[in-house]
């Protein structure tokens, strides 16, 4: 089977297409670095500059790599820069996606998009797949654009909460100041439902191999639990055994409401299908 990686930069971008070289799949990426300065790992002969923006035409490329499957990983992945530059987001987050479709049309090669459970309003726990889809940030509706595109094609969507690793700078903050007796602030109205690397990588070799899952279009990953951040402080401060105080403060006293209208996000869960992913506190095994 041959892969094709769309943003091979990336933090999961970067992850998969080493899955995929390791399980010794034929795999190619995009990226729009110059090889230079890509990380080291990826091997630049496996590796086509793509910038999304602008890119004419993938014909050239398709043709010549005639992929068995897409697994589309770029993205504006920020709250922020979408709200900033939304051209841009909903350039490379859903009009290239609708454009790599296109080009796509009749070729057979299936096609993997990326998603967020930011693409539901975070007021509903445990969003189900076909559950309205009402984020209303700018990266939430550049999202759902590019998951109609990718379904459109007749592609398939993966949609994620928080995806964590060891480097996850919050948690390796805290690790920081737990392991020095420091406080630690975190916050009790403020939650995260995490998924973890590895299961991300098998959740994408599963959905993009075993033939049993071809018939499904949409797929949820996310934690079992959704803590507050200060229920995972607080367990972070039980595993590594420190005496820290832990200062707990609200998020909605301390910015107000807007927290929620920035695209912020007070709940993160997601329910699960097809797959299921347990992670909840093990996610701080990366920590201690
Ligand atoms: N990480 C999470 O917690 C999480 C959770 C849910 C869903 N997701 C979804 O999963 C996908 C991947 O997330 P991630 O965390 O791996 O994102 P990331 O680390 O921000 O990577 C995004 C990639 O997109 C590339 N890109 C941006 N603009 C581009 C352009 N014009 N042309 C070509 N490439 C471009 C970036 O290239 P440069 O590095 O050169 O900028 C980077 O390689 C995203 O679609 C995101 O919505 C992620």
């Amino acid at each position: 089977m041959k892969f094709l990686v769309i943003g091979v930069d990336g933090f999961i971008g970067q992850s998969i297409f080493e899955a995929l070289r390791t399980e010794d799949f034929e795999v190619r990426g995009t990226s729009r670095r110059s090889f230079l300065e890509s990380s080291p790992c990826l091997n630049s002969p496996n590796l086509i500059s793509v910038d999304l923006l602008t890119l004419n035409s993938w014909d050239t490329i398709l043709g010549n790599l005639n992929p068995d499957c897409i697994i589309y990983c770029a993205g504006i992945t920020s709250f922020n820069q979408c709200a900033v530059n939304p051209d841009k987001a909903f350039a490379v987050n859903a009009f290239a996606v609708k454009k790599l479709c296109q080009a796509l049309n009749g070729s057979g090669c299936r096609f993997l998009y990326l998603s967020t459970s930011a693409v539901f309003d975070f007021q509903n726990k445990f969003s189900k797949a076909q559950d309205r889809r009402t984020g209303s940030s700018l990266y939430a509706k550049s999202k759902i654009e590019g998951e109609d595109h990718a379904l459109t094609y007749g592609g398939q969507v993966l949609r994620m909460t928080k995806v964590i690793d060891s480097s996850f700078n919050l948690f390796v903050k805290w690790k920081k100041l737990l392991e020095k007796n420091h406080a630690v602030c975190a916050f009790n109205d403020y939650y995260l439902s995490p998924v973890d690397i590895e299961s991300v990588k098998n959740a994408i070799l599963n959905i993009c191999c075993n033939s049993s899952l071809f018939g499904s279009s949409i797929f949820h990953l996310g934690g079992m639990h959704e803590y507050s951040y200060a229920n995972y402080a607080s367990q972070l401060k039980l595993m590594i055994g420190s005496s820290s105080l832990l200062n707990i403060k609200s998020a909605q006293g301390l910015f107000g409401k807007e927290i929620l209208d920035s695209g912020c996000t007070l709940q993160t869960s997601i329910s699960i299908q097809n797959e299921e992913y347990i992670s909840d506190y093990n996610i701080l095994r990366y920590f201690v």
